[in-house]
């Protein structure tokens, strides 16, 4: 038996990924961009064995058998990898033909499932990842994301570190439609992601279905359209210039212009709550009031109520007492402040930044408590991480899953 095992981060995009023009190939029908957070506070973990003993392609998510015979996505990725490795095992006969034995996975998130944190993305780049590793694959990172794309749109910028744009491509074919890295993680240290957790729930409307729904009856979405390409090169620059001016404007202006095609959508989907609208309000009030008029925080949504908020490190001390303030968190898991920002100090009190002298207090109410139930602090940081020790499989000797749930 050959086992692997790896982790894949999420990403949160600053310009939204929102339609397909090909649903099989997963081809988008515009570029995007977004930024890869640290495995360190969440990640995807999954290993992977190959045996020829096993007698069927068998997954175990988060402790979990899942029946795979229909998921075609999954199906994709094992196809087009385990044809590069048959390729190879062709071209070497002394090459173990992994290609044609059965494959044993188990994936598990440290964090919830389908609560719009990404987690299809992370998921699907440890999976495609975990294959390449395992195959040995001898093809570069880009190439990989054409598969991981085929896993789930958005996954295909989680195989790269730092700030990441998927390039929607022209071909029919897709293979021009990959991800690249615009910058790496250490391009840009001082910026760093807050997440906001507003429901831990299962989101109603996917993604995937949310998108072709759009596709399919939003006039708004034409206006979209025209719209990223120009947003793309004026994100990319603020990038490279690493100016958190036009990032952040950008962001909260690409987020806002997502959720309102999302509304336009007939019937309409909402991914936003009260809470997710009052952390916006929130964001702006303190943004108003910096004394220099300079904005330091951005907000952004993906397919669900949770906010991110991209900020500089000098600021996130604030932003972490204005929201713990306005959303009071229960005791325990609600902020363990990784990073030692906060310290002893206590939590939501001093939540006015002292040079925001005009801040209105009143701009939103005091949410009762357990309206955010954790507050996220994590960074840019790199890409899939390769875990050599045995220790860390989640996988026994016997190739089946060590827990349980
Ligand atoms: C709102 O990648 O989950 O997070 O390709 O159908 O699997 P599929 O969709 P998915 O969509 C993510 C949409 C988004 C925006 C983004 O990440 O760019």
């Amino acid at each position: 038996m050959k086992s692997v095992t790896c982790t894949a981060p999420v990403n949160i995009a600053v310009i939204k990924y929102w339609g397909k023009r090909d649903t099989e190939l997963i081809l988008p029908t515009n570029d995007s961009l977004s930024v890869t957070l640290s495995q360190d506070i969440l990640h995807s973990k999954t290993s992977i064995a190959a045996s020829k003993e096993f007698t069927e392609d068998r997954l175990w998510l988060n402790g979990k058998e899942e029946d795979i015979t229909k998921n075609r996505r999954m199906h994709n990725c094992f196809r087009e990898t385990r044809a590069l490795r048959a390729k190879m095992e062709q071209a070497n006969a002394d090459l173990e033909p992994l290609s044609t034995y059965k494959l044993h996975v188990c994936s598990e998130n440290n964090f919830p499932t389908a609560a719009g944190l990404a987690s299809s993305a992370s998921g699907l780049a440890a999976l495609v990842y975990t294959l390449a590793q395992l195959f040995e694959l001898d093809i570069s990172t880009s190439e990989l994301t054409r598969i991981a794309r085929q896993g789930s749109g958005s996954a295909c910028r989680s195989l790269f570190g730092g700030f990441v744009a998927w390039q929607m491509g022209q071909e029919a074919d897709g293979s021009d439609s990959l991800a690249v890295q615009v910058a790496p993680e250490s391009h840009w240290p001082e910026l760093e992601a807050l997440i906001c957790v507003v429901s831990d729930a299962k989101k109603g409307t996917s993604s995937t279905k949310g998108m072709q729904s759009t596709i399919e009856t939003s006039p708004l979405m034409a206006e979209r359209l025209r719209c990223v390409p120009g947003r793309m090169d004026a994100m990319k620059k603020a990038i490279h210039e690493r100016d958190f001016q036009s990032f952040a404007e950008l962001t909260m202006r690409d987020s806002n212009q997502f959720h309102a095609v999302c509304l336009d959508t007939y019937p309409p989907i909402s991914y936003q709550t009260d809470t997710s609208r009052a952390i916006m309000a929130l964001i702006h009030e303190y943004n108003n009031s910096s004394p220099d008029g300079k904005l330091k925080a951005a907000y952004t949504y993906d397919a669900g109520p949770n906010a991110v908020i991209y900020a500089n490190k000098e600021n996130m001390r604030e932003i972490i007492q204005l929201v713990a303030h306005y959303f009071p968190g229960t005791i325990g898991t609600y902020f363990t402040d990784p990073y030692k920002v906060i310290g002893d100090a206590p939590l939501g009190q001093d939540f006015i930044p002292k040079a925001h002298s005009t801040f209105n207090e009143n701009v939103i109410p005091v949410f009762p408590a357990g309206s955010v139930s954790r507050l996220l602090h994590t960074k840019v940081d790199d890409g899939p991480r390769v875990l050599a020790n045995p220790d860390d499989s989640l996988l026994n000797a016997q190739g089946l899953p060590k827990r349980l749930a």
